[in-house]
């Protein structure tokens, strides 16, 4: 099984990451991981905490001169924005603070972040001690574990990526094929010259109106082997587990497999992807068509997997909306600090690295294996028995 879990506050010394399950003498270093970090920071919106941190996880314990171990990973991530927080976010009481600004009690609620349910689910009486863990921050945590994962996936020729379809008003029209160096050039990881232009000015204006704006995004994992995640129990469905997945990261609302709503109108017929006549012994099974996002019965299908998600416009308003003091219930504007303005170009590295630790963990469910050369040769094997039961067997 391959988990993890992440440790970290925003404003704290830094994140913690520990990754389980991988097998040993798997290559990688803190150079890989970092190139999934920097994609992480980019995109045009972002506030000016991207500015300040330069994100390098430091791995401390699973991999030796280069090669995993079998043991659990674990890496941390400093938080350089810490030194203007030393007293705010303190682990030892602190005293009187004085007039420090950082450490004042936060009671403005914001609507839509996790400040009103966190202070009464936890019994607090200052909104910071839940903002801190509710920020996005985490997900940098999540991006340097789903490096992993995705190292992992290589090995077996699956790869990932993502891009944005929309923000605001503005939809993207995807080029076919996509042209994968071009996401990673664009400010806004739209594979659309023309729409990312329009995106860039639908975020200035919501940033010139004090206002923030979602959108949604697509992943998509090509060289998928058929078969991962299964139709015999609910929680071991694959597109359940890339939806709960994607669903976890801030702010995703929505999540669909594949076209997901589009489809809903349309009748069967034009729903099914066509399976094609094998010719192929190396890439049987290949569709007309890839409306399904790649999975079928809560398996994968040998096609990409397709997942979307929408994610909405960030709670913290410059432009703040009405809200109420945590104290007195009394109307007050709700509590702004510095913020991002839009968030959707870096949620498609985030998720990707989310789909990429669920298929690393259907990979080790189906294949196994304690060191990287036992779950090649179980996967080799697998792979061998995938075709027309009456030929090339
Ligand atoms: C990459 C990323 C960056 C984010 N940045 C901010 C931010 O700067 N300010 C903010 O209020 N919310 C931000 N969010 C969203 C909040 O973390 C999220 O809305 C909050 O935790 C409440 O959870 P919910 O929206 O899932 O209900 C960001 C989300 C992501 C994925």
């Amino acid at each position: 099984m391959v988990r993890f879990f992440t440790a970290g506050e925003s404003h704290g010394q830094g994140l913690v990451i520990i990754v389980e399950g991988i097998p040993a003498n798997l290559e990688i270093g803190e150079d890989y991981i970092a190139t999934h970090l920097a994609r992480r920071q980019r995109g045009y919106g972002r506030g000016g905490r991207m500015l300040i941190e330069q994100d390098r996880a430091h791995i401390l314990s699973g991999v030796r001169h280069g090669y995993t171990l079998g043991s659990p990973i674990g890496m941390t991530l400093e938080n350089k924005d810490w030194v203007n927080w030393e007293t705010a976010m303190a682990v030892e009481p602190v005293g009187d603070t004085g007039d420090d600004e950082r450490s004042r009690r936060v009671t403005r609620i914001r609507p839509g972040h996790a400040d009103l349910p966190g202070t009464m689910k936890y019994g607090f009486d200052d909104v910071r001690n839940v903002l801190e863990r509710a920020s996005a921050r985490e997900t940098a945590a999540r991006v340097a574990a789903g490096a992993v994962g995705m190292r992992l996936l290589e090995e077996f020729g699956i790869k990932l990526h993502s891009h944005v379809l929309s923000i605001g008003e503005v939809t993207a029209t995807p080029p076919d094929p996509i042209d994968w160096d071009a996401v990673e050039e664009s400010p806004v990881r739209c594979s659309d010259a023309a729409a990312a232009t329009l995106m860039m000015a639908e975020i200035d204006a919501a940033k010139e109106a004090g206002d923030t704006v979602g959108g949604t995004v697509e992943v998509i994992a090509e060289n998928v082997p058929i078969g991962l995640g299964s139709h015999v129990h609910w929680d071991r469905k694959i597109d359940g587990r890339v939806a709960q997945a994607l669903m976890s990261i801030n702010a995703v609302k929505a999540v669909s497999i594949g076209p997901g709503w589009d489809i809903i109108s349309r009748r069967g017929s034009q729903v099914h992807d066509v399976i094609e006549p094998v010719t192929n012994p190396d890439h049987p099974w290949q569709r007309k068509t890839n409306r399904a996002g790649g999975t079928e019965g809560g398996m994968t299908d040998g096609m990409p997997l397709v997942a979307r998600f929408a994610i909405k416009p960030i709670a913290t308003i410059a432009n703040p909306l009405p809200s109420v003091d945590l104290d007195t219930g009394d109307l007050v504007q709700a509590h702004y600090e510095r913020s991002d303005v839009c968030q959707v170009p870096p949620a498609g590295v985030i998720g990707e690295a989310m789909v990429a630790l669920i298929l690393a963990d259907a990979f080790m469910e189906k294949f196994g294996g304690d060191s990287i050369q036992e779950t090649r040769h179980n996967y080799e094997g697998y792979m061998k028995t995938v075709g027309p039961r009456k030929r090339y067997q």
